[in-house]
């Protein structure tokens, strides 16, 4: 990372920045704050990679490792209830009783020679087939039997590593379902599963991590890969489930016998366990959450502790990619027994004129001594530079003095008033640092540096006014995950990422649906973007197996207090959402006692929700939030402004659009649906969007024609892992094949397996792809939010050898209002654009070979050209990478994109060449992607197939090792390119 992007790692680096770790006194070092991320050892166990089992040390562990195609996780119908001897328990399959499958490892058991199967409802008559495996991949029937007529016991070859029962055929609305699944010998004598001891478990000390991993966090072990067919689409098809351990020695000097000494996960995925020398500290279950746990009471000194976590995805449910470890940073963190408690500054600006800022911090001070003491509390504000790098200081507190009882907190308020402040906004993101000094007997206890920003909110009927401008959303939501870096956090990547909005004119992002790392925060106040910051995709009911309602009643209130603790002092942040399409939208009855938490812990912002029920704009449910959010339903956008109490309620589009599209791919005709979509790809004239969604154009004149709507945020900004709508689910659905071949052998798997394997497992939905390339929705978007810009962008491309003569319309997304567009030199018409259009079209363009070329015209001056032209065969490669100049810190990235290009240098666009890439130097390949969401490829990888002419690789530099780095990219019969970079 470079210094400018380092400024915005919070506190500890600004703190840094301010000198204060250099400050000592006779107290000891007041408080300092460490990255905890480097050298941890991790294990994978339970569910692998490659489909197979990996039994968690510790504890005790079954004789037959099962699992299944579905269980129903949150009524403990899970396949272990199927053997574990008891009859009363049972397995039972959440997807009905089609394909359904319980599989059972015997790689323990060899003299296992035959089973009988307890069906939970045995008259019920269906079929079933019991087959065998030596790797647990692939299945060989032994014998189809029927519930209601085969002899119950059922022999197969003793020796069989892996049994599987399968299910087909079940009435609708059945479920297979199975109390007890028994094994026998050749002489009949039962094989019992049983119990075993696993010896110590991770967690305690004694435990021999010898064989581990070694690596440094922020971590996904799930993008890891690979890619596997039969795990599910919404998920991405990525083996993220699992039983994760990580593990790390902590030295702690005697020195600091008296401190207090805490860690600070930003994330992890998902229910995390904590331990300290074998004893259990805490965990947080929300793997989005931020959490901190005291490790004080715990620790041996001037001796290695043993720091250990357990996390486990497999018990988590989720409709996305949601990642798996610890994907984010973490954090040690040494105060004072007297200190600032944790997110402990809360600071409010309640009077902005052009003359003077009030700035109020309420301070939490915990106290964590056995004694009551009196400490001296005083604040110093300081202007903040882009970079994070504090100024000069332009005004302070009082000091006060206050007495804190013996281990107790108590909330003090400051108060200073800053001349002239400058204000916070997305073209001018101004910042100031509020540095609160705490002391004890004249001694400094803590320093703690509280970023902030002066800006004014307004939310009406009106709309939303920022520092006192009508200001409207140009938003985009986006998933967490960093595209093939997966979800482990990586500041360039996130900074990359919201450049590229930047670039198109988006001001604002939804954090979609989750809290997001606190550096995506520290990123958008830097950079000026408007953030709503959401906490969950569900509440009492869920959308998935295992997803969050299976925590809400216990977790809710504690994960919003921490969700706005941690981001409420950011300028940024201008609206809290308490849940994305949650079900609960009847009425005002739950979101009024969230709402409440929510305000309770920051009275100076707005409450909302996104909601995907019309009703839930009339129905009460729309008064218990401050502004109300609708996810799509142009419908109802009248109904909804028009109903009567809604008068003043400000009202926005939290979700908007969907639209999908595969960058580079094109289908004729121009139809929305079928038409649209083929080979697992959709066609890139923007006009398909699932049932429930909508086409920009769409979207647009609904807003145009609604000025009160506030805002839009587009799903999605970028394409993420997961959710390959339209293609997303192994579903019965034929698709259309292009290649008739192809088309047949789709059906005979359909016919085979009574479901097809799509392969998609990224989603269409982003105006990027999963590289961050632009679609051509990119520029409709340009055109309609940076209407200054002059741009012209003419899709499709221009090589359709088999469309000679054929029709092929031309498009243009221009900032302009009129254009012409000439074909070979020959005018194909000048045309104006619409009201509530917001393309231009030539619907009759006949394709031939050659040049297009479209003269874009605002208020009748020339504004913007662009030409496509056809291009040869591909010839060669072009690299170019985002930075040629990066940290050599181990985090720093450079995004390499390498073109095919034809003999000309033209980007070809239907190229599939498969790239190899080399590095001299001190730098590593962190991930490759091409932005294809069918594409099975591992993301880790030194080489990637082009898709439509484009693929990436992105590099890291290493950590203390400066110098030049050549990456070299080659593919067979194209001349090769390099591109050289400074490590620094
Ligand atoms: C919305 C939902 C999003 C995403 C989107 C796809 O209804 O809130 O999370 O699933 O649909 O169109």
């Amino acid at each position: 990372m470079s210094a400018r992007s380092t400024a915005v790692c919070g506190v500890g680096l600004l703190t840094a920045a301010l000198g204060f770790t250099s400050f000592t006194n006779a107290a000891g070092p007041p408080r300092s704050r460490e990255s905890f991320n480097a050298g941890w050892k991790f294990a994978r166990f339970g569910p692998m990679p490659d489909g197979s089992r990996k039994a968690e040390p510790g504890g005790t562990h079954w004789k037959f490792p099962s699992r299944a195609s579905s269980e129903e996780i949150d009524k403990n119908n899970t396949a272990v209830a199927a053997l574990d001897g008891d009859p009363n328990t049972r397995w039972c399959a959440n997807g009905g009783g089609k394909g359904e499958w319980l599989a059972v490892d015997l790689a323990d058991a060899p003299d296992a020679a035959a089973l009988e199967v307890d069906w939970e409802f045995p008259d019920l008559r269906y079929v079933y087939v019991i087959q065998t495996s030596g790797d647990g991949q692939s299945w060989k029937d032994v014998k189809q039997a029927a519930t209601d007529r085969d002899p119950r016991r059922i022999a197969f070859e003793p020796g069989s590593k892996h049994i599987r029962v399968r299910v087909d055929g079940l009435p609708d609305s059945k479920w297979a379902s199975i109390a007890e699944l028994r094994f026998f010998d050749r002489e009949g004598k039962p094989v019992a599963n049983e119990r075993r001891s696993l010896g110590e478990p991770p967690s305690s000390a004694a435990f021999d991590d010898t064989g581990w991993r070694k690596l440094d966090v922020p971590h996904d072990w799930g993008v890891e890969g690979p890619f596997r067919d039969d795990l599910p689409n919404d998920t991405g098809k990525l083996p993220w489930k699992a039983i994760g351990w990580y593990r790390k020695a902590l030295h702690i000097p005697n020195s600091d016998r008296g401190r207090r000494v805490f860690i600070d996960f930003d994330g992890a995925m998902a229910n995390s366990q904590v331990y300290l020398n074998g004893k259990l500290v805490g965990g947080w279950p929300y793997g989005y959450q931020s959490f901190r746990l005291d490790l004080t009471p715990f620790l041996k000194y001037d001796a290695d502790n043993l720091l250990a976590v357990r996390l486990d995805t497999e018990k988590w449910g989720s409709r996305w990619y949601p990642g798996a470890g610890i994907y984010r940073n973490v954090w040690l963190v040494k105060t004072s027994p007297l200190h600032v408690g944790h997110w402990g500054v809360f600071a409010t600006t309640p009077a902005i004129s052009g003359a003077s800022g009030t700035v109020k911090l309420a301070v939490t001070l915990d106290n964590q001594h056995d004694v009551d003491v009196r400490a001296g509390l005083k604040a110093e504000v300081f202007e903040l530079d882009s970079h994070g790098v504090a100024g000069a200081k332009v005004a302070e507190t009082k000091s006060v003095e206050k007495i804190l009882l013996a281990e107790n907190p108590r909330t003090v308020d400051l108060s200073a008033v800053v001349p002239n402040p400058k204000l916070w906004n997305p073209k001018t993101p101004q910042r100031y640092l509020a540095r609160v000094t705490v002391e004890r007997s004249g001694d400094v206890v803590d320093v703690y540096g509280q970023p902030f920003g002066f800006r004014t909110l307004e939310y009406s009927g009106k709309g939303f006014a920022l520092d006192g401008e009508p200001t409207f959303l140009k938003g985009t939501c986006n998933h967490h995950d960093l595209g093939s870096l997966g979800a482990a956090l990586n500041v360039r990547a996130l900074e990359r990422q919201l450049e590229i909005l930047k670039e198109m004119g988006c001001n604002a992002l939804r954090t979609s649906h989750n809290p997001p790392a606190p550096e995506l925060l520290d990123l958008a106040d830097r950079m000026g973007f408007l953030v709503q910051v959401e906490a969950f995709d569900c509440w009492r009911t869920g959308k998935t197996p295992g997803d969050y309602s299976t925590l809400f009643d216990e977790w809710y209130p504690l994960d919003l207090q921490a969700m706005v603790h941690r981001d409420r002092n950011h300028p940024s942040v201008i609206m809290w959402s308490i849940g994305n399409e949650i079900v609960e939208q009847d009425g005002p009855w739950l979101a009024k006692p969230m709402a409440d938490v929510v305000r309770a812990e920051d009275p100076t912002r707005p409450v909302s929700a996104g909601c995907h029920h019309p009703q839930a704009g009339v129905n009460g449910f729309q008064t218990a939030v401050d502004a109300f959010g609708l996810n799509y339903h142009l419908e109802a956008y009248s109904r909804i402004l028009n109903h009567p109490g809604n008068e003043n309620k400000p009202i926005y589009t939290s979700e908007s659009s969907s639209c999908v599209s595969s960058r580079g791919e094109y289908f004729f005709p121009i139809k929305r649906g079928r038409d649209s979509q083929a080979n697992f790809q959709v066609s890139s004239y923007d006009v398909d969007a699932p049932a429930w969604a909508q086409t920009p154009d769409e979207v647009f004149e609904a807003l145009d024609k609604h000025p009160r709507f506030f805002g839009e945020f587009v799903w999605t900004g970028f394409d993420y892992i997961g959710e390959p709508t339209p293609y997303n689910s192994d579903s019965t659905n034929l698709l259309n094949f292009s290649d008739p071949a192809q088309r047949e052998a789709m059906k005979a798997d359909l016919e085979r397996l009574g479901r097809l394997k799509v392969p998609s497992a990224s989603s269409y939905f982003g105006i990027l792809d999963l590289c961050g390339f632009k679609k051509d929705r990119f520029y409709m978007y340009q055109a309609r939010w940076r209407p200054d810009l002059p741009m012209a962008h003419i899709l499709p491309h221009w090589n359709w050898p088999e469309r000679l003569g054929q029709v092929t319309p031309v498009h243009l997304y221009t900032s302009g209002d009129e254009a012409e567009l000439f074909l070979n030199g020959r005018s194909l018409g000048r045309k104006k654009r619409g009201e509530y259009e917001y393309r231009i079209r030539w619907d009759d363009v006949k394709y031939e070979p050659g040049e297009l070329k479209a003269v874009a015209y605002k208020n009748g001056r020339e504004w913007a050209t662009d030409v496509v032209k056809t291009t040869g065969a591909p010839a060669g490669l072009v690299l170019s990478v985002d930075r040629s100049e990066v940290a050599a810190d181990g985090l720093d990235l450079s995004f390499a994109t390498v073109t095919v290009v034809d003999a000309a240098g033209l980007p070809v666009p239907r190229s599939g060449n498969l790239v190899k890439f080399t590095i001299e130097g001190p730098s590593e390949i962190a991930a490759v992607g091409n932005g294809d969401a069918a594409s099975h490829e591992p993301f880790q990888a030194s080489s990637r197939k082009a898709y439509n002419g484009l693929c990436q690789a992105i590099l890291r530099a290493r950590s203390g090792q400066p110098g030049s780095i050549t990456l070299r990219a080659e593919s067979d019969g194209l001349t090769s390119a390099q591109v050289t970079l400074r490590s620094r």
